[in-house]
C-alpha cells in the first residue's frame, strides 16, 4: 500500500540520512525503482512530473500500475507516489487519482500567492493524510520545458511556508536540474544552514540530485536535507544502455528487436544507479 512521505522523511531527518526520490517515466523505470528499494530494504519516493503523468496515459494509470506492481512484486518497503513540481490544478488531480504525496511548486508566484495556494493544498491533502512538499526559490535548469534561474531562497520566506505545516520544503540553494555547468559554484551551505535554523525540524528537499559531488551531498544531509531528487541520471543511464544494445545489434536475429529485450539493459542500468544513490544517501536498511 502506498504511504505518505511524512513518516519516512521525518525518520530520515532524525537519523541523518536522505530518502531518494526517483522520477519514473514508464513501466520498466517503475519496476526497476521498486525492486531496488525492496532488495536494499530502503524507503523510496516515486516522482511523477505532470509531463510524465500525461505520457503514461494519466494519473489514474500511474496509480493503477504502481499499486498493481507493489502487490504482484510483493513490495513491502514504504513507497510514496509523489507529484513532482505540480501546478495547483495538477496537485488537486493527483489527490483525486490516489497519489500519496504532492509537491506544489508555487515558487514562480509572488510569495503571498504561494502561501495562499500552499495553505489550501495542505488543508485538502491533510484530510486524506497526503504529504505536501512546497518550494521556495525556483530551482534552475530545465524541467519539462520550464527553465528556472537557480535562485537562492530567502530563509524568511522559507520560514513563512514551513510554518504553514508543509511536510517538507524544497529551497533553492544554487542547485539546478539536469547537468551542472563547468563553472558551477556549488551549493550554498551558508543559506542552507540558515534555512535549517529558521525552520527547525522541517525535512528539507534537495532537487537536482544529478551531478552533485558526493561530499556536497553528505554535507547537505548533515544540514537537514532528508529527501534528494534524482531524474536526469536515470535518464542518461537508461539511454546509454539502450543505445549500446542497439549499436551492438544484439537482437537482430531476423525478427528485429524484441521490446522486452531491448528495454532490459536500461532497466538494469536504472537499478544500478538507484542502488548507488540509496547507498550514498544512507537509506539502505532504513525501511
Ligand atoms: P535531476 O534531473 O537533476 O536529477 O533533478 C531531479 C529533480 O530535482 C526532480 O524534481
Amino acid at each position: 500500500m502506498l504511504v505518505s512521505a511524512k513518516e519516512m522523511v521525518n525518520k530520515a531527518k532524525d537519523g541523518k540520512y536522505a530518502v531518494g526520490q526517483f522520477n519514473i517515466n514508464n513501466l520498466e523505470w517503475t519496476k526497476a525503482v521498486l525492486l531496488t528499494a525492496q532488495e536494499n530494504n530502503s524507503p523510496v519516493i516515486l516522482g511523477v512530473s505532470e509531463g510524465a503523468g500525461k505520457y503514461m496515459a494519466g494519473y489514474k494509470t500511474v496509480v493503477g500500475m504502481v499499486n498493481g506492481m507493489m502487490e504482484e512484486l510483493k513490495i513491502t518497503v514504504p513507497v510514496a507516489l509523489h507529484l513532482d513540481h505540480g501546478s495547483y490544478e495538477g496537485s488537486l488531480e493527483v489527490i483525486k487519482a490516489g497519489f500519496s504525496s504532492v509537491m506544489f511548486d508555487g515558487s514562480h508566484y509572488p510569495i503571498e500567492e504561494n502561501i495562499e495556494k500552499t495553505k489550501e493544498l495542505i488543508r485538502i491533502a491533510g484530510e486524506k493524510g497526503i504529504s505536501v512538499e512546497a518550494e521556495v526559490g525556483s530551482i534552475g535548469g530545465e524541467e519539462d520545458g520550464v527553465i528556472g534561474n537557480g535562485e537562492v531562497a530567502d530563509p524568511n520566506e522559507c520560514k513563512a511556508i514551513a510554518d504553514l505545516g508543509v511536510t517538507m520544503l524544497a529551497a533553492g540553494i544554487g542547485n539546478i536540474h539536469g547537468k551542472y555547468p563547468a563553472n558551477w559554484t556549488g551549493l550554498n551551505f551558508d543559506v542552507l544552514a540558515e534555512i535549517q535554523a529558521k525552520t527547525t525540524g522541517m525535512p528539507l528537499v534537495l532537487h537536482g540530485g544529478t551531478g552533485i559531488p558526493e561530499d556536497m551531498i553528505q554535507k547537505a544531509i548533515s544540514l537537514g536535507v532528508s529527501k534528494i531528487n534524482v531524474n536526469t541520471e536515470c535518464q542518461l543511464t537508461f539511454a546509454d544502455a539502450t543505445r549500446k544494445y542497439i549499436e551492438a545489434g544484439k537482437d537482430l536475429s531476423g525478427k528485429g528487436f524484441d521490446p522486452r529485450k531491448l528495454l532490459n539493459p536500461g532497466f538494469e542500468a536504472i537499478k544500478a544507479t538507484v542502488k548507488e544513490k540509496m547507498e550514498l544517501f544512507g537509506s539502505v536498511n532504513k525501511a
